[in-house]
C-alpha cells in the first residue's frame, strides 16, 4: 500500500475523467487539497473540473486576483485559493486560517501551495501537476492522513 498516485492525463477529457472520480471519493467526507505545479500546468482546471463534478451551477474561475474564491452551490462548499500573489509574509497570517479550512466537511483547494516552508501541518492530499507534451499532464497524488490514503487507494482502482 502506497499514498502516492501518478496519472497522466492526455488531454483535457482524460483530466475530466480523473477529476468526476476523485470528485467522488471526496464528496462524502471534504478534503484539503494542496496543489503545486507550474503556471499553466494545469491545477485551475483539476480544480474546476472537480467543483463541475461536485455540481457547482456558477461558473469556476482562477482565483489568482482574489486570492479566494468560495462556491455554495454543490454537494458540498468549496474553497478555491491561490496564494500566488501573497507575499511571504502575508501567507505566515493565512496559514492559521487555513487550518480552519482543514476542519469539517468541505472540499478546500490551494493553489501555490508552496507558501508553506514546512510541510502542511494537517491532513490534506497534495497534486503536483507537471506538462508532458501537448495537452498531456501529469497529476501526482500524495495522501497525508489515513482517510486520504484510502481515496488515493481508491483512486487506483
Ligand atoms: N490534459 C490537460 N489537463 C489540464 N489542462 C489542460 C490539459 N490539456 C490542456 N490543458 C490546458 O492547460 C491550461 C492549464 O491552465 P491552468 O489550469 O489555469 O493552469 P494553472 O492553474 O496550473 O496555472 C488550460 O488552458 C487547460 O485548458
Ligand atoms: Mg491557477
Amino acid at each position: 500500500m502506497s499514498n502516492k498516485y501518478e496519472r497522466i492525463c492526455n488531454n483535457l477529457d482524460e483530466t475530466k475523467s480523473l477529476a468526476e472520480k476523485f470528485a467522488k471519493l471526496i464528496e462524502p467526507a471534504g478534503c484539503f487539497v494542496s496543489l503545486y505545479g507550474e503556471i499553466g500546468a494545469g491545477k485551475t482546471a483539476f480544480v474546476k473540473l472537480v467543483a463541475e463534478a461536485l455540481g457547482v451551477k456558477e461558473k469556476v474561475t482562477s482565483p489568482s486576483f482574489v486570492i479566494l474564491n468560495e462556491y455554495h452551490t454543490a454537494k458540498l462548499p468549496i474553497y478555491h485559493f491561490d496564494l500566488y500573489r501573497l507575499e511571504n509574509e502575508g501567507v505566515k497570517t493565512i496559514l492559521d486560517e487555513l487550518t480552519e479550512y482543514s476542519e469539517g466537511h468541505q472540499a478546500t483547494f490551494v493553489e501555490w501551495a508552496e507558501f508553506s516552508q514546512n510541510e502542511i501541518p494537517f491532513n490534506h492530499i497534495k497534486i503536483n501537476v507537471t506538462y508532458d507534451e501537448d495537452e498531456a499532464r501529469k497529476y501526482s497524488f500524495e495522501a497525508f492522513g489515513h482517510d486520504n490514503i484510502s481515496i488515493i487507494e481508491e483512486l487506483k482502482k
